[in-house]
């Protein structure tokens, strides 16, 4: 299993541009399933998830061909409506392709994804709202198979704004004929992206980015071509970044809006930050300065994606901060491994209490899944001394290069 060595204490700078996002390419792909012909995506990052998707395609019938950062689909032949444990277990958000595959061929099957590092990760609110729509649904020994016989049209209203649930309904529901109402729906700026890409197709959907979205069925969508959006969170990971490391950063091809609740974490903690059009240019001489209390919430709350990294960068800021994680039930196992090199972290279920110190010095130290992986290389780089990191197979999942990206703006960071 590789790692990383890393040895700290160098004010990172230089400028960065930032990858396609991971939670957009996932579902993107997805709707590229629902119709037959060629859709070509670009922006897609290089990164282990990506790679996943790409087998789930094929193993449904598509042809499917990457160039760099563009990924052609050719959707035609979809042979198969099952997508099996083995390609489940490695990626559980492969359950946003039911409701594409449900769209394409009235039935779908695949085996429970389960739960991750992060907590349980049901479903519930998936199923439901399929049930809802008038899907069939059999879950008989881990597997779930759905079968929609009779569309029926209507509202759905999430107990909670869910990501994928909300994108399994906009998928399913988009080749149905009638009008289908998602009430307290995710906000994402990824369900905006998949809204964009499913009306390039030819859907009629709108609402994405507010809390009720509308879907016209259509009769039919057609392949396309299109962008994705920037990686917001791979846009505050590096920022947050150079705040650990008292650097100095231009980001570049960032969508700054996608980024309000960060920049505005960061500015009371006394980054110095300006943003233009498509860029953000962010200065952290000194350490950060306390903030009373940080809590994650759903889009446009501070995103839940960037809560471990926002940890490593205030370990060693003046004073004393509480986090509070409202999204996963077990989104602190970073904190455990920051405390291993000096963090003074106190974790009570949801809250963690972070009280400054000076510096954090180097250790060896596990990924204990992606984004608490990033948050350790930020701490470690910020760090006296050298650090191993274990586990890095997390943060592939979804950073692109990410050591070639640290060492371009002066990291000591390696691949061992
Ligand atoms: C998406 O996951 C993202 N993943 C996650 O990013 C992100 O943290 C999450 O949204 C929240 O923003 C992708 O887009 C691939 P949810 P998703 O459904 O769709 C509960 C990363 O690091 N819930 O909004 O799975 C659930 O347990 C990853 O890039 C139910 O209870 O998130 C969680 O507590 C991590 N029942 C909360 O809702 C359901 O049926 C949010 O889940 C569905 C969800």
């Amino acid at each position: 299993m590789s790692k990383y060595i890393i040895r700290g204490g160098e004010p990172l700078s230089g400028e960065v541009s930032v990858q396609g996002a991971k939670n957009s390419v996932l579902p993107i792909l997805a709707a590229t399933v629902i119709t037959s012909g060629k859709s070509i995506v670009h922006n897609c990052p290089n990164i282990k998830d990506v790679e996943i998707t790409i087998e789930i395609l094929k193993c449904l019938g598509c042809k499917v061909e990457r160039q760099k950062n563009t990924i052609i689909v050719d959707a035609t032949n979809i042979t198969n409506y099952y997508i099996p444990q083995s390609l489940m277990n490695k990626m559980r958000s492969s359950v946003i392709f039911m409701g594409a595959i449900l769209a394409r061929l009235n039935i779908a099957k695949c085996s429970y994804p389960g739960g991750c590092e992060l907590g349980a990760r049901p479903i519930n609110l998936h199923l439901k709202s399929f049930r809802h729509l008038g899907v069939k649904i059999k879950e008989t020994h881990g597997y779930i198979t759905c079968e929609l016989s009779k569309y029926k049209p209507g509202k759905i209203n999430l107990d909670f704004p869910s990501v994928g649930a909300t994108e399994n309904i906009m998928l399913v529901s988009s080749l149905q004929k009638g009008r289908t109402t998602i009430v307290n729906a995710a906000r994402e700026p990824e369900i905006v992206d998949l809204q964009d890409f499913l009306n390039s197709m030819g859907a009629k959907i709108s609402g994405g980015g507010s809390s009720t979205i509308e879907i016209e069925g259509v009769e039919s969508l057609s392949p396309v071509e299109r962008n994705v959006i920037p990686d917001r969170i791979m846009a505050a990971t590096m920022m947050f970044m150079i705040a650990a490391t008292k650097g100095e950063l231009t980001l570049k091809n960032v969508n700054v809006s996608h980024l309000d609740s960060v920049i505005s974490v960061l500015g009371e903690c006394g980054a110095n930050i300006l943003t233009e059009n498509n860029k953000i240019h962010i200065k952290c001489p000194e350490r950060l300065k306390a903030i009373d209390i940080v809590q994650t919430m759903p889009y446009p709350g501070f995103p839940t994606d960037a809560q471990s990294q926002l940890i490593a960068a205030l370990c060693t800021m003046k004073g004393t901060a509480i986090v509070k994680e409202t999204i996963f039930e077990n989104r602190f196992n970073t904190a455990v491994e920051l405390t291993k090199m000096g963090a003074d972290i106190t974790l009570n279920d949801r809250v963690a209490v972070i009280k400054g110190v000076k510096s954090l010095h180097g250790a060896n130290v596990k990924a204990p899944d992606l984004r608490g992986g990033a948050a350790l290389v930020i701490a470690a780089l910020g760090a006296e001394g050298d650090s191993e990191i274990d586990n890095i197979y997390f943060i592939d999942r979804g950073y692109e290069n990410f050591d070639g990206t640290i060492r371009s703006i002066g990291g000591n960071i390696k691949k061992a």
